[in-house]
């Protein structure tokens, strides 16, 4: 029985509340079925229609959608404008600088509120003082930056000047911070001393420093540190310098950079299922146009409205919910830099509270694990907070199991917020598939509807549309503005990765299967279909990880698979063959904990296997090749009921059981 079917027998479908709906930016079906038709009879006048009305442009694109180099997509080619521009002037011309952009509460509770004038001055001096140090349009920039005012600050200032950033999560590595600014040729570091979270101070400035040393970076020639705990750090005069300092002379007028509408606004990497990872490559305009509708689509803003995206700037939701989308239409948000547990498990409906927020969007391993602990300790609860100014909750990065959607939905949304589980990828710049509050009936565990505009199909291996309530791949038959434009430096990668041949060479290809319900369509997404696991809604490669672990002197061979977790989604569990013999027993516990701080080490600690099992060899076939399905069983704890007839040796299922 299909998910629609069997959860309308359980009563379980809650339609959009008649009072929002009244009031919505797409309110009803109907709308949403005009704005569909409206693509559906002009789709290039649609998107003009949009790109006209939700970005400033400093002079008027007259091509909209250019396909002749497909699937390099050009949109509002000959357009100009700037998005810091977009983010800031724009609102504080409109009168509104005195408008709150950001509510920042530290790990230490300490709140900072700054206006949308405060904010473009900030951005001006910075963007001034990285002028002053020579960088100029089309530079790269890192951006290695705990959850912050600043953090935010230098990725506006990089785009008022024209320079292309590329913001690495504070959690990962020297290792993959070097390879990311390697690849990205980066000119320019922006970092920080330390970074706070529950009430912990981890550095940053000496992870950039060895990232610095490791080689290949020497065209950085300077490395903007802001001074956020005053902890020690290496200094290296001839390149090292406060944030504090370098922006304290400089003027709060900054003109902007204008760029053509097609200039990368930043280049985010993210893993793929082979290789390393691949540094996607964003537009100005079209990602900013997407990024801006979809706070007012989705998120259904409403001036008076509080936001709160509790991601991270490293990741793509921090891009286009925190740094731009908010900005860009001119809505005050709450930006934390704490995790959800400290000072203790209720400190997300504590903040709610405070800042009386009435849009939270966070990930559905976020749920998970505070769903847990406030069933053993009611004073965490949500049901102990006053959460009433909420009206549109939402989740990202990983499907939410019905079971967390309900619990989020009651004791979280009062049972009055739609849940808005939105469908999206680093690659897509912004939400794809997702229910609007003011439209959609919700089904716990599916992503629901396209956007307008968004021509999600499910099809076959050949490209084929399959029909609804079969499961397929996920792909999208028309480009959009929002979309990853290039993988940076390998534009091979790039049109063999999303635009396969087997499937035509037309369709982008998501990476994720999915399904649609017989009467409704609504998706549902069913997991990746390549290499790519999810660990707490963060993408990690399983090559990546097995390559690390060989990088390892003990380590002869590795393969890695995810298991399903009930809290994060997935763990890794890594099956390792040494070059010594097979340990057992504490020995076999030691050696796991070095292998799991090695990929702390080589990756971050996000990547870090959950279980490592040993062997004294992997089920291969005959040719050689790993049976990674096995694997997966195995790792599941599931009974073998696969052929086994291709395996070379089959004896080694008991071994690694
Ligand atoms: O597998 C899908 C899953 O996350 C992948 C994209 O990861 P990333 O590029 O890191 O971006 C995460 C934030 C947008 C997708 O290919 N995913 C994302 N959102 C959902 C999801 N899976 C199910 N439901 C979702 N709502």
């Amino acid at each position: 029985m299909s998910l629609i079917e069997s959860t309308v027998h359980d009563g379980l479908v809650f339609p959009p509340p008649a009072d929002l709906a009244a009031r919505a930016e797409v309110s009803g079906m109907d709308a949403y079925q005009a704005l569909i038709a409206e693509a559906a009879r002009d789709y290039e006048g649609f998107w003009a229609r949009l790109a006209r009305e939700t970005v400033t442009w400093r002079k008027p694109f007259s091509t909209t959608l250019d396909e002749t180099n497909a699937p390099f997509y050009k949109w509002f080619e000959d357009g100009e404008l700037n998005a810091s521009y977009n983010c800031l002037d724009r609102h504080v011309e409109a009168g509104n600088g005195e408008r709150i952009a950001v509510i920042f509460e530290a790990d230490d509770g300490t709140v900072t509120h700054v206006t949308y004038r405060d904010l473009l001055q900030r951005v001006c001096r910075l963007a001034n003082a990285l002028r002053r140090r020579g960088l100029k349009k089309g530079d790269r920039v890192v951006i290695y930056m705990p959850m912050s005012i600043e953090g935010i600050v230098a990725m506006q200032a990089c785009a008022r000047i024209g320079a292309t950033h590329s913001v690495v999560f504070g959690g990962f590595s020297s290792k993959s911070l070097n390879e990311r600014m390697v690849d990205v040729g980066a000119t320019a570091l922006i970092t920080c001393d330390e970074q706070m979270r529950g009430g912990k101070a981890l550095p940053l400035k000496s992870i950039a420093d060895e990232a610095l040393a490791a080689g290949g970076c020497a065209a950085v020639s300077s490395v903007i540190v802001y001074r956020r705990t005053g902890g020690e750090v290496q200094w290296n005069p001839k390149r090292d310098m406060w944030l504090h300092e370098i922006t304290e002379c400089e003027a709060d007028i900054c003109e902007p950079e204008w760029v053509g509408a097609e200039h990368p606004l930043f280049i985010l990497y993210t893993s793929g299922s082979t290789g390393t990872p691949k540094g996607v490559q964003h537009s100005t305009g079209g990602f900013l146009l997407w990024a801006a509708q979809t706070m007012k689509w989705t998120f259904d803003w409403k001036p008076s409205d509080v936001f709160w995206c509790t991601a991270d700037i490293g990741w793509i939701t921090g891009h286009s919910y925190i740094a731009y989308g908010p900005t860009a239409i001119g809505a005050t948000q709450v930006v934390f830099e704490g995790v959800p547990t400290y000072p203790n498990a209720g400190r997300f409906w504590n903040m709610i509270a405070r800042h009386k927020v009435t849009t939270f969007y966070t990930a559905p391993t976020a749920i998970r694990s505070l769903i847990k602990v406030s069933d053993a300790d009611p004073s965490v609860h949500p049901k102990s907070f006053d959460l009433s100014t909420l009206r549109i909750i939402g989740t990202v990065g990983e499907p939410i199991n019905p079971a967390a959607w309900m619990w989020y939905h009651e004791h979280v949304g009062g049972g009055r917020c739609p849940v808005i589980d939105t469908w999206w990828q680093t690659e897509t710049g912004g939400h794809m598939i997702t229910p609007l509050p003011g439209v959609t009936s919700l089904v716990p565990g599916s992503c629901t509807l396209p956007l307008p505009g968004i021509l999600a199909v499910v099809v076959d291996e050949t490209g084929h549309d399959v029909p609804n309530g079969q499961g397929g791949i996920l792909v999208i038959k028309r480009p959009w503005p929002s979309m990853i434009r290039t993988v940076w430096g390998d534009p091979a990668r790039f049109k063999k990765g999303y635009f396969p041949d087997d499937l035509g060479g037309k369709l982008y290809l998501a990476g994720d299967g999915a399904i649609r319900d017989k009467e409704t369509g609504y998706f549902t997404i069913t997991g990746r279909i390549d290499d790519v696991l999810n660990v707490s809604g963060h993408r990690l490669g399983t090559m990546e990880i097995e390559s690390a672990l060989v990088a390892n002197a003990m380590v002869a061979e590795a393969a890695v698979v995810g298991r399903s977790d009930e809290t994060t989604g997935e763990v890794v569990v890594a099956f390792v063959v040494l070059k010594g013999p097979r340990p057992e027993g504490a020995a076999a516990e030691k050696i796991a904990n070095e292998l799991r701080a090695w990929v702390g080490k080589e990756i971050g600690p996000i990547a870090k296997p959950k279980e490592i099992r040993f062997g004294e060899n992997l089920p291969k076939t005959r040719s050689g090749k790993i049976m990674r399905r096995l694997l997966r069983s195995l790792a599941a704890g599931e009974e073998i009921t696969q052929d086994v007839s291709t395996l070379e040796n089959p004896a080694i299922l008991g071994q690694l059981r």
